[in-house]
């Protein structure tokens, strides 16, 4: 079926490029020439791993075309996407882009006597899509709902795996208002067998927010006992952790043994969650939940202990060294987590800033993210340098912190790392890899 797809951002893009992958005729539409130009190039202005090949295959068969000519791309389409982005604005999600295309996706139904399904993919607070959603366009069209169709159909995206989740993904929710639209969906996933769940809209929102809150949910509760071994001391927390990863309900053992879901990767001690949609889904909910009268109490604690986290690894260093002015760190990791170069909401942020702040000197290294956290990090006066080889540069260190778990760190243990002391802030490495040096982690004293 013809597709357009409003916003080329990184879910639009790639949910564009999957689409054309699997036979519809996708148009996808940004205000920005120069994006469209260059991604009628085949060239991603994002990092992701198979993007590019992707895109390079759905512009050869002609099923794809990124433009700005919005119009024209409607005038051939049978539904039409919205994958702008909502921000967060001190908490709250800022709809405004949201708003400004429905208004426009209403005039120019006002100028024409068609029928057109509109599916929101961005991620939306519940009731966003049959009220905003809704009226916005109603009153710019100068048509009511059902004269146009109205339909949520939320990402479940992760970076770095983000064209296998979409291409093999574990369901698919069809959020619809109306039996035409959800017969559009339909049609659009036809070619997936995954499970679809049909639901209305604002319940198609709402999953969306309720799988990753459980999910981030994991990483600060585990974070936060983890805290607690280390205030005890003489537990790691690991030891921890690996035994209730054991308990069937989490790791079910069939006839061929153990499972080993990938929801236990959630539940490591670690710095802290980061991303794009963790941070800000969260804040996003707590405030629409506070607005409705629900005081939100389990996400306020799961994003408190997420804030402090990142502090857990200079206050660990600190206790062990005293003062750290003059020290030299080297952060290993930059990016919120490996296999991206996105640094939003990084740990590794607040980890550089804080180890400045105690007057050390910061050498840092990220495989791919370091032109995005200059940028992120602002100007951090002569204390910080950025190199392209950790390995060469470990020798200068007094501290080596490993803040992003990228499989090419695992080669740490090898090197000799007499006299330092090493962070292992995502728990990539068992304590005994490391006879020469001091190894330092979060959920683990033992002195
Ligand atoms: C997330 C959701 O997983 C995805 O379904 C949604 O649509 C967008 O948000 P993403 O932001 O790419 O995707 O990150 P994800 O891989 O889920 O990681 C989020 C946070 O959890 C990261 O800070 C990461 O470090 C942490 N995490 C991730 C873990 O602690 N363990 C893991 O195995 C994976």
């Amino acid at each position: 079926m013809n597709v357009t797809i409003i916003g080329a951002g990184y879910v639009g893009l790639l949910s564009g490029a999957c689409l054309a992958e699997k036979g519809h005729r996708v148009s996808c539409v940004d205000i920005s020439q120069q994006l469209v130009e260059q991604l009628n190039q085949g060239k991603p202005h994002i990092y992701e791993a198979g993007l590019a090949e992707l895109l390079g295959r759905a512009l050869d068969s002609g099923r794809f075309r990124a433009t700005t000519d919005l119009d024209s791309s409607l005038d051939r389409c049978d539904l039409v996407i919205v994958a702008v982005g909502t921000p967060s604005e001190n908490g709250v999600i800022d709809l405004s882009s949201i708003v400004q295309i429905s208004r426009r996706i209403g005039l120019y139904l006002r100028t024409r006597d068609r029928h057109l399904s509109i599916v929101i993919k961005s991620t939306v607070v519940p009731g966003t899509t049959d009220t905003l959603v809704r009226s916005e366009i109603a009153s710019a069209s100068g048509k009511d709902f059902p004269s146009f169709g109205l339909g949520m159909n939320p990402e479940f995206l992760r970076e770095g795996n983000a064209i296998s989740d979409f291409m093999e993904p574990d369901r698919i929710v069809l959020g619809y208002e109306d039996d035409k639209t959800l017969q559009l969906l339909e049609e659009l996933y036809a070619p997936w067998e995954a499970d679809k769940i049909r639901v209305n809209t604002r319940t198609a929102e709402l999953i969306k927010y309720a799988n990753n809150i459980l999910l981030a949910t994991q990483v600060s509760t585990v974070n936060e006992i983890a805290n607690l071994a280390a205030a005890l001391g003489n537990i790691d927390v690991m030891d921890v952790v690996r035994a209730v990863h054991l308990d069937k309900r989490w790791n079910p053992i069939l006839e061929k043994g153990r499972v080993t879901p990938g929801i236990l990767s959630y539940l490591v001690p670690g710095c802290g969650f980061g991303g794009s949609c963790f941070p800000k889904d969260l804040q996003a909910l707590r405030s629409q939940g506070r607005e409705k009268g629900i005081p939100m109490h389990m996400l306020n604690a799961i994003l408190k202990v997420n804030d402090s986290q990142p502090r857990q690894v200079v206050d660990t260093i600190a206790h062990e060294l005293g003062d750290l002015t003059g020290k030299t760190a080297l952060v290993l990791g930059l990016s919120f987590k490996p296999g991206t170069d996105d640094v939003r909401e990084s740990a590794s942020l607040k980890i550089v800033r804080s180890l400045l702040q105690k007057g050390v000197k910061v050498i840092a290294h990220d495989p791919v993210a370091t032109h995005n956290f200059k940028t992120a990090l602002g100007t951090p006066g002569d204390k910080l340098h950025y190199v392209d080889s950790w390995t060469e540069n470990v020798d200068k260190a007094d501290i080596v912190i490993v803040a992003t778990a990228w499989p090419e760190y695992q080669e740490l243990s090898q090197l000799h790392l007499e006299g330092k002391v090493v962070f292992d802030a995502r728990r990539m490495f068992q304590p005994s890899a490391f006879t020469k040096g001091k190894y330092l982690s979060i959920g683990r004293r033992m002195s």
